[in-house]
């Protein structure tokens, strides 16, 4: 059986040998990850021989133009959809704001959208600003114990009248995955859309827009070891409901619409990067492989998960071994019912206290609420101090997870 040389991997990716990070155990990866040098050159090339406007015939701007194309053809397969449904954003949380614009014209006034309680607000606010414009907004709400969500609650609140349901595929702190498919048949069954935030899932599995059944489903792609974008898949079958965004004269050019603040143009192809990155984990690893591009990606994802799920049984064990420590989330370490993130508190010590301990130990992390303020919110803490986080992917070692299991030990 094949598994993740790590060796291989952390070799790409120059932070870990940088006199300014190699001290430091990444585990604020959900916050933000690494990047490695398929991404880099990448980015440096164009900055250096092509920063000009892209698209005219002369060398530098055609250069320019064929980098950004070729991240536009290769990114689709990340999301197993179509060129014309990917929409290169600077950010998720501004991708919801224009989507939210976009498709409130095609609702009447008492139309109600289903926002939860358990998302980053990149995936609420956009949705619940829509109140002001005569939209009812109806919350499904965590359980307060444990912060996860009932889909039979979603079931009560869902009617004829229901136009859409926003909800995170994994909460940035809860972690656990939500199940998509199901809550597809709900929305679909009353004729509404359904958007996920997959900006906590996309660093760990490959992602199935077709399987999950949803319309619009966003990742950000400076978590997913690429430059700072969001990315927002939008179904072909949903075109007709949205109302152009961007200029005018753009108005028929399927990805103009959702993006009139068109990003960097550098960024956009160094996404390529994160495609050159999986691809040459893929034929180390299977050096005889002859799939396409999208089982390849698959293949590779099969490979993170395994060995994130490893990195994540000893944590998760140490968190739920203390008495005095509350994990988050489901209790469940199997990958597939949650992303290797890891976000808990204390009843005797302040997460502020518990995340100086570990910046101590030279542990990469953070405490708060992660902008999940609701979230934090519903289980009973302060959003302030909120809980601390240690989130994983797939470069990181056994021995970074154990300097942390270590570092939290020495802390009664
Ligand atoms: C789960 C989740 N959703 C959405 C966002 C917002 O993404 P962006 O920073 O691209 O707006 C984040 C950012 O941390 C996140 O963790």
């Amino acid at each position: 059986m094949v598994s993740l040389d790590l060796e291989f991997v952390r070799s790409h990716f120059p932070a870990f040998t940088h006199p300014d990070s190699r001290q430091w155990a990444h585990l604020e990866n959900a916050g933000g990850s690494y990047v490695p040098n398929q991404v880099i050159s990448i980015l440096q090339d164009f900055y250096t021989s092509s920063k000009v406007q892209p698209y005219w015939k002369f060398g530098p701007s055609a250069k320019a133009g064929q980098a950004m194309d070729r991240a536009v053809e290769v990114i689709p397969a990340t999301f197993n959809a179509s060129p014309n449904e990917v929409h290169f954003g600077p950010s998720t949380s501004q991708n919801t704001y224009v989507l939210a614009n976009a498709l409130r014209p095609d609702w009447d006034s008492g139309d109600n959208i289903i926002v939860t309680n358990q998302d980053h607000e990149a995936n609420i606010g956009a949705w619940r600003r829509l109140e002001e414009t005569g939209i009812e907004i109806r919350e499904w709400r965590v359980n307060p114990e444990t912060g996860l969500l009932d889909i039979d609650q979603l079931a009560q609140l869902i009617c004829s009248k229901t136009r859409l349901v926003a909800v995170t595929h994994a909460s940035n702190l809860a972690a656990t995955i939500n199940p998509l498919c199901s809550i597809a048949e709900l929305v679909h069954g009353v004729g509404g859309l359904l958007v996920a935030d997959g900006v906590s899932f996309a660093p760990h599995a490959a992602i199935d827009v077709q399987e999950l059944n949803c319309d619009i489903y966003l990742y950000s792609t400076y978590k997913t070891y690429g430059p700072h974008l969001g990315l927002m898949f939008a179904s072909e079958n949903i075109s007709h409901k949205v109302t152009n965004q961007g200029h005018f004269f753009n108005a028929d050019k399927p990805t103009y619409r959702l993006t009139p603040a068109g990003p960097d143009h550098a960024s956009i192809a160094a996404c390529a990067g994160m495609v050159d990155y999986y691809e040459d984990i893929y034929h180390h690893h299977f050096p005889s492989g002859s799939e396409n591009l999208r089982e390849r990606l698959e293949k590779v994802f099969e490979l993170f998960g395994e060995h994130e799920e490893q990195l994540m049984e000893p944590l998760i064990s140490y968190i739920l071994s203390r008495e005095d420590f509350r994990l988050i989330g489901t209790n469940s370490k199997s990958r597939i019912e949650r992303a290797p993130t890891v976000a808990f508190h204390s009843y005797t010590k302040s997460s502020e206290a518990i995340y100086d301990s570990l910046i101590d130990a030279k542990i990469s992390c953070g405490h708060g609420n992660f902008y999940a303020h609701r979230l934090t919110e519903a289980v009973g803490l302060n959003a302030e101090d909120g809980v601390v986080r240690l989130s994983m992917v797939h470069y990181n070692t056994m021995d970074e997870v154990t300097r942390a299991i270590d570092a939290l030990q020495s802390i009664n």
